[in-house]
């Protein structure tokens, strides 16, 4: 198969065509009512857990880019005892991949508001509970310290999460990472980029706020620039190692398939 995978990495926004203009005008044409936009907002566990009811543990690949892409991980020094905290894990799809790979100096927490998710982690065969706590905690509120200690992890992650929480709670999230994270310690972020192509191709009827779309299963996904993940990170009392954008192209001319994605890619510091 002629697959070719490439990465641009940098700060510059997507121009848009004017198609694409258009495009985005046009998802103002029917707005999500106010009154579904909270119910949406009430109902996001229940999406969630649903999502994972249908979808069970095929929906998102393993990320085995994790270590590639944060460095991190490996720089280590291997007989350093490093605590891990996944927020929002899903069925850890980074979580196991880092297993998979001999972390054996890690002690990992992996947390998700999603039930089912959470027995998805538990029930995987690579689940060891003498390495490894996952547990259900929103991360809206403060359910995160009933398992993890304040100031105890070394490194946490925010991947593909925080698009799928309102503009109105990520203060409250980057201030509990920021809580649970010990002072030097990192937190690592990856998520959609704003004119992501799966962002224009949002029909009218699917648009709650700037940026902010329903899917049709009820979830909800934001479009990230890398200056709101500044600002946003900054204020919670992070300091900004790297923050860029992601293009990922993956093109396969046989078939004619040409997707190009757009990440925000992030390491921010708790400051001593
Ligand atoms: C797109 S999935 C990403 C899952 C995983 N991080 C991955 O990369 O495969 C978003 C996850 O965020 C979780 N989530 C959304 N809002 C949350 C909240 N307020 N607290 C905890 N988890 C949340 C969802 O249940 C879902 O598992």
């Amino acid at each position: 198969m002629e697959t070719d995978e490439k990465d641009m990495i940098g700060h510059r926004l997507k121009a848009l065509t004017e198609e694409e203009k258009q495009r985005l005008e046009a998802q103002n044409s029917r707005l999500i009512p106010e009154t579904k936009a909270q119910k949406l907002e009430r109902d996001a566990k229940r999406h969630w857990d649903i999502f994972y009811k249908r979808n069970e543990t095929k929906f998102f690949r393993d990320r085995h880019w994790t270590t590639r892409e944060f460095q991190e991980l490996i720089n280590f020094d291997p007989e350093q005892k490093i605590t891990f905290l996944e927020l929002g894990c899903g069925v850890g799809n980074m979580l196991f991949p880092l297993v998979e790979e001999g972390f054996d100096n890690f002690y990992f927490y992996a947390c998700d508001f999603s039930p089912r998710a959470v027995e998805f982690v538990k029930n995987n065969k690579l689940y060891d509970p003498s390495k490894m706590t996952a547990f259900c905690a929103d991360l809206t509120t403060d359910e995160l310290f009933e398992n993890v200690p304040e100031a105890s992890v070394d490194i946490a992650s925010l991947i593909f999460v925080l698009s799928a929480i309102q503009p109105a709670s990520w203060e409250v999230v980057a201030k509990n990472a920021l809580r649970v994270l010990r002072p030097g310690g990192i937190l690592l972020f990856r998520d959609y980029g704003r004119y992501d192509m799966a962002q224009l191709r949002f029909k009218p009827g699917h648009k709650i706020a700037e940026n902010f779309y329903m899917r049709q299963d009820g979830t909800r996904s934001y479009y990230f620039t890398e200056e709101e993940l500044a600002s946003l990170f900054t204020d919670a009392g992070f300091e900004v190692l790297t923050n860029c954008y992601v293009q990922r192209r993956t093109v396969n001319f046989k078939e004619g398939v040409d997707v190009p994605r757009i990440f925000v890619q992030g390491k921010f510091r708790k400051k001593d």
